[in-house]
């Protein structure tokens, strides 16, 4: 099986963190986002992945390389000029030789592939769009069906009045060769504005599964650090391998926990390789990257520290992100929601 992954999108809503690195391989848990949802696939037998790139192409192929550790073939192909996820699709044309599979980039989640090209193959649909179910759905576009399991309209961000189902695009598709011929060549086109409302009206047959697996669009800072909450949390699986367990602290090689660390649970700390921590105090779930430092008396809760960051004594770190090569001076306070785009420093006390 072969997948197509949307990855050329700016990212603008997870600024500034996406100001250096593009989302599909800001770490998570230290390691590149694409490398956990490309895990996924590869254990379901998907051996060749194609990137769509446009924003940063060369972060792809340093963060991943040719995909030969990941165990799939791994290429890109680059848009000089914003394409739309449509206009992607479409530029990876000579990718599609069977049934293929499209999937957005920001998106963490567990697919069942064989139960997903089931239901593609049993309604003989030309189109297949993955759903996932989610509590409040007037954020997102919902997707109504007919009780055959075929899609019977969309319904882009709607008013609490007009929300008549729980069902939204989680952002993964089988398209037939077919479809994406459909989609006009060389601009820019969306899929969900543009393919999908296109199909119904031409009666095409465009069905929908529904997904009960983990489903996470990482596209906000907030969603970015729910991502690392959940996985050290353990409610998608984490891969471990590499690191050294010392109660609930995961140490990378060459991590140093020193005496005096403590972690009030639930959740887990992960310190990347080469992290130096000494006697601070962590709660819920933490993510510190390589090389990152924490002083004594710093005080870190359900947040993530990106690589080379320096944490100063008696800082406190709540629910926030720090990007890479930051400096948060002593006593300084990084309260929920917010975001240091890399290289900032925090003087002493900052608040
Ligand atoms: P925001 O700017 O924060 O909305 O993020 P985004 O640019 O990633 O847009 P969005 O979340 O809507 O994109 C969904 C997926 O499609 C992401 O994986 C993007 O990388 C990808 N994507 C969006 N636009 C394009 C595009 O023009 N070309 C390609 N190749 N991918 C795109």
């Amino acid at each position: 099986m072969r997948a197509l992954i949307l990855t050329g999108g700016l990212g603008t809503r997870l600024r500034p963190l996406t100001a250096n690195l593009p989302k599909p391989v800001l770490p998570v848990v230290n390691r590149p986002f694409l490398e956990h949802q490309i895990g996924d696939l590869r254990r379901q037998g998907v051996r060749e992945v194609l990137l769509a790139t446009g924003y940063k192409p060369e972060a792809f192929g340093r963060a991943l390389g040719d995909g030969r550790r990941l165990g799939v073939k791994l290429r890109c192909v680059h848009e000089t000029k914003p394409l739309g996820t449509g206009g992607a699709v479409r530029n990876a044309i000579d990718f599609f030789k069977g049934t293929t599979l499209v999937l957005n980039g920001d998106v963490l989640q567990h697919l069942d592939l064989g139960a997903f090209l089931k239901r593609h193959r049993s309604l003989k649909a030309e189109a297949t769009i993955c759903l996932t179910r989610v509590a409040d759905p007037t954020q997102f576009g919902l997707v109504e069906l007919e009780p055959s399991g075929l899609v019977r309209r969309f319904l882009e961000k709607p008013s609490p009045e007009e929300v008549t189902c729980d069902t939204i695009n989680a952002g993964a598709y089988l398209f037939e060769p077919s479809v994406v011929r459909l989609i006009p060549p060389g601009v820019a086109y969306s899929l969900e504005r543009g393919l999908f409302p296109e199909l119904l009206k031409r009666k095409r047959r465009m069905a929908a599964w529904v997904s009960r697996g983990y489903w996470l669009d990482i596209g906000t800072v907030e969603k970015y650090l729910q991502a690392h909450l959940d996985g050290l949390g353990g409610e998608w699986p984490l891969p471990l391998k590499g690191l050294r367990r010392r109660g609930s602290f995961l140490l990378g090689s060459g991590a140093t926990l020193g005496a005096g660390a403590a972690h009030e649970g639930p959740g887990r700390v992960v310190l990347g390789a080469g992290a130096k921590v000494a006697a601070a105090r962590f709660s819920g779930s933490v993510c510190l990257g390589p090389r990152t430092r924490v002083d004594a008396g710093a005080a870190l809760t359900d947040c993530v520290v990106l690589e080379r960051s320096h944490v100063g004594k008696d800082a406190r770190l709540e629910r926030c992100v720090v990007g890479r090569d930051c400096r948060v001076g002593a006593g300084a306070l990084v309260g929920p929601g917010r975001a240091l785009g890399d290289g900032s420093i925090l003087t002493a006390f900052s608040r």
